[in-house]
């Protein structure tokens, strides 16, 4: 019998070609999944980043139920028109404790992984509440709400509790002061911020919303937006920057 009338038997019977399909492609799979399981990790560790604050986290849940992704990426590609538009490219690193994952798939509006401290407070107060006050003709619907609701933040513990079930490194620490660190890190010249920096290394600490009566939703997702994309110091990796 030859090669070719062994070949017959794929060809005359479709359940024999199925798995002979099946069998060839899977090992295809193999080769880029199985490495997988023997790397310790398969994100590279950078230094600075750290888990959310209870207030940023607080405000990337208002980010995520406002449906902000639906038109805001959080992922900056390694091509010099992003790169030059956005910043440095995005390191797998910097998403590792986002649950879920914020990277998007439509840009109707700019990429936000580097929005942090690109603008005032205010200015994102103003832009939140109504964004063609600041930049004529935006088609960002308008969210005047944020800064009138107070920040309900009641279940932050056990948010974040849950997080660290998902391996988020949330100490038993930063569990039990959640709720007090919600309220010192929306507080301007709280006594108690620099400590809340040690456990939340560069977290930012003031009235983000420029209203001291309340902790308002605004307040949290201004706090989330101004820490975006600040974790990672850059100058320590430019001399390894790698644009295509
Ligand atoms: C319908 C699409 C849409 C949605 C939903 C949307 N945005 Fe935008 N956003 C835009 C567009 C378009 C721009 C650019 C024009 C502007 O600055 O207003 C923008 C700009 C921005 C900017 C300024 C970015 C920069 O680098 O200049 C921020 C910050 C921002 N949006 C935050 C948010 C947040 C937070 C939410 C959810 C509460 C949100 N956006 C929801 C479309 C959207």
């Amino acid at each position: 019998m030859s090669l070719w009338s062994r070949h017959k038997i794929f060809e005359t019977n479709s359940i024999i070609l199925v798995l002979g399909v099946l069998i060839v492609v899977s090992i295809g799979g193999l080769v880029e999944i199985v490495p997988l399981f023997y790397l310790k990790s398969t994100i590279e560790k950078v230094e600075g980043v750290r888990p959310y604050t209870p207030l940023e986290l607080a405000g990337r849940n208002i980010y995520v139920r406002e449906g902000c992704y639906n038109c805001h990426s959080q992922m900056i590609r390694p091509l010099r028109d992003e790169v030059e538009r956005y910043g440095h490219y995005s390191l797998a690193a910097e998403s590792m404790y986002d649950r879920p994952f914020q990277w998007g798939s439509k840009r109707t509006g700019p990429d936000l992984a580097r929005v942090g401290n690109k603008y005032s407070d205010d200015w994102h107060r103003d832009h939140l509440k109504n964004p063609r006050a600041v930049v004529p003709g935006s088609i960002m619907p308008s969210y005047p709400w944020l800064e009138q609701n107070e920040l309900d933040a009641s279940r932050i513990a056990e948010d974040m509790k849950i997080q660290a079930t998902l391996g988020v490194p949330y100490s038993e620490e930063m569990l039990k002061k959640a709720d007090s660190d919600v309220r010192i890190q929306a507080t301007a010249d709280d006594p108690n911020a620099e400590d809340l920096a040690t456990r939340y290394p560069k977290a930012q600490s003031r009235s983000f919303d420029g209203n001291t009566q309340k902790v308002t939703e605004a307040d949290a997702l201004i706090a989330y937006l101004q820490m975006l994309g600040t974790q990672v110091d850059f100058k320590l990796y430019d001399n390894k920057a790698n644009v295509r």
